[in-house]
């Protein structure tokens, strides 16, 4: 029989909190507090089943064009989460960083991003990636820039040396979830995700537990990777 494949880089795309509440009658913000709940859970079960980086999409450079009170609403929840929240994480030696820009986030949005980053740096037994103020496609600009910024020698740059260029050094993502039925990226991790399984669900992320993470797995699994060579299947 094969071996039971754990993903080393698994991603989410956190999508249908505010669904989630719209049909329960409940205020699109009610969804967001329940996702961060959903988020925590997630972070330790990955975590303790092997993944070694579980990356996710927290709020998109796109996501500032939605009502201010939505906006006000998430930076204070993501100031409450990583400040109070993420001491669970910090206790089951979950490091934790950030990518996404830092031009737009409030001032109390950075020093808490600042400080969980600070306290978990030692930690080693896993990496939460939150994207926050992220863009793909902003991502490979801001690397260009720093790139040309530091005058590297063009000969010397290739598609393993970029990632050190981006927001963090990270591998490639192996397989990336999107919650809430959309079949779309988004503007999300577009260089990492090149060799990526795809797995979509109509489940809402606050109802996407531990129970649905496992599902994910186990379709990872089903799944025949190639990379552009022959399949291991074949008989
Ligand atoms: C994802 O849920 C969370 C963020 C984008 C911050 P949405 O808020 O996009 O939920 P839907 O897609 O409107 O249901
Ligand atoms: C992507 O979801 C961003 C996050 C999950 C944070 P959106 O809900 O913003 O994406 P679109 O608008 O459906 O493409
Ligand atoms: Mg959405």
């Amino acid at each position: 029989m094969e071996e039971y494949k754990i993903p080393k880089h698994v991603s989410i795309i956190m999508d249908g909190n505010g669904r989630w509440a719209t049909r329960r009658g409940l205020k699109r913000s009610e969804g967001h507090l329940a996702g961060s709940k959903t988020l925590e859970k997630l972070a330790i079960h990955a975590i303790d089943k092997g993944v070694e980086v579980l990356s996710v999409y927290a709020f998109s450079t796109d996501n500032f064009k939605r009502e201010q009170a939505e906006v006000d609403y998430l930076m204070n929840l993501f100031i409450k989460m990583f400040s109070t929240k993420f001491a669970t994480l910090k206790k089951k030696g979950i490091k934790v960083v950030f990518s996404g820009r830092k031009e737009n986030l409030r001032d109390d949005v950075l020093k808490a991003m600042n400080k969980i980053v600070n306290e978990t740096k030692d930690n080693t037994r896993g990496i939460l990636n939150v994207c926050l103020n992220y863009g793909g496609q902003e991502e490979i600009v801001d690397a260009v820039k720093k790139i040309v910024s530091e005058g590297v020698d063009p000969d010397t740059i290739d598609k393993n040396t970029m990632y050190h260029y981006l927001y963090n050094d990270l591998p490639p993502i192996d397989l990336l979830i999107r919650t809430s039925g959309e079949c779309r990226v988004s503007n999300y991790m577009i260089y990492q995700m090149a060799y990526s399984e795809f797995y979509f669900t109509d489940c809402l992320f606050p109802d996407f537990l531990e129970d649905e993470f496992d599902k994910a797995i186990d379709a990872y699994n089903g799944r025949d990777i190639r990379l552009g060579g022959n399949s291991e299947k074949e008989e």
